[in-house]
């Protein structure tokens, strides 16, 4: 009887070890997938700009061009270079988000010459493309943020917004903020694609693009997910909505409460890493 017992433990211990060592290797299996997935992904979105980059060398080189031909060239060089630049700082970007220590300062900014700094550099851009950009923002509206993480934000924010704009041949990007029971909220309306308001949430998560528009516009599906994971940081949150596809969408940034510049910590300190999957923004 007491062999029967011990083979019984014996047996029971050895179906837990490799109940956990088959929950190991699946982990493996599923690190190594996604980070297939990574490596797969990212050399797909730097295909399209570097063969534009190529054919464009290729036709300077081996064409005749009139003066005004090579410029029109040597800008969409240009333009592929910005875009796989900016391909590269939001995979670093997220990668630092998601390790090591992140250090945030908080500081007193004005909202309006926030925004307006950011909207300012894309003005040229916004009007080639048939938009009208508004900032709708009282003077004298404060958050306490870091000046670069809003930077980042606000720029990820406005390229979404072009890019949706510009699938739909154009309309307005329209910047307002106010305060809400305690809190400042700035939000950002466009006339784009839209999306699905069943997808507002998914949109954060890490590589995630929808196919409801965005025309030739091919990102890396990081912008929001950085957004969200900064917006975390200074404590704050961030939301999107949008009444479907063709109805334009807007993103809401919220801070709590009102600066109190005296009596805080200069900085936000976090240890950083990814996002719990599904956490409401
Ligand atoms: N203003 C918007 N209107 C409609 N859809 C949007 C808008 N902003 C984002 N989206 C959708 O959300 C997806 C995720 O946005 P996100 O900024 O994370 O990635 P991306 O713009 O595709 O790439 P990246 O920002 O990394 O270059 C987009 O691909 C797009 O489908
Ligand atoms: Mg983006």
């Amino acid at each position: 009887m007491q062999y029967a017992w011990e083979g019984g433990f014996f047996l029971l211990a050895l179906v837990a070890c490799l109940v956990v060592i088959a929950r190991a290797l699946r982990s493996e299996a599923l690190a190594m997938i996604e980070q297939d997935n990574f490596l797969a992904m990212v050399s797909h979105q730097f295909k399209t700009p570097l063969a534009s980059l190529q054919l464009s060398l290729e036709t300077l080189t081996l064409r005749k061009l009139t003066a005004e031909q090579t410029r029109g060239l040597t800008d969409r060089m240009l333009a592929d270079l910005a875009r796989m630049e900016g391909m590269v700082s939001r995979i670093l970007e997220s990668a630092r988000l998601d390790r090591g220590r992140v250090e945030l300062r908080r500081e007193p900014l004005d909202l309006a010459s926030t925004v307006r700094r950011a909207t300012a550099s894309i003005e040229e851009r916004a009007a080639q493309a048939h938009i009208a950009l508004r900032v709708e923002i009282d003077s004298g509206l404060e958050i306490l943020a870091d000046p670069l993480a809003i930077d980042v934000i606000l720029r990820n924010l406005l390229d979404n917004a072009l890019a949706a704009v510009i699938a739909v041949g154009g309309g307005t990007i329209v910047f307002s903020g106010r305060r809400a029971d305690g809190n400042v909220e700035l939000a950002v309306r466009d006339s784009g694609v839209g999306f699905r308001p069943a997808d507002a949430g998914r949109l954060f998560d890490k590589f995630r693009r929808l196919d409801s528009g965005g025309g030739s516009y091919r990102g890396t599906g990081l912008g929001l997910y950085i957004v969200r994971r900064l917006m975390h940081l200074m404590n704050g949150r961030v939301t999107a909505e949008s009444a479907g596809v063709g109805h334009g969408a807007r993103f809401v940034l919220v801070w709590p409460g009102e600066p109190q510049h005296d009596h805080r910590e200069p900085s936000w300190t976090a240890e950083a890493g990814p996002a719990p999957e599904g956490t409401p923004s």
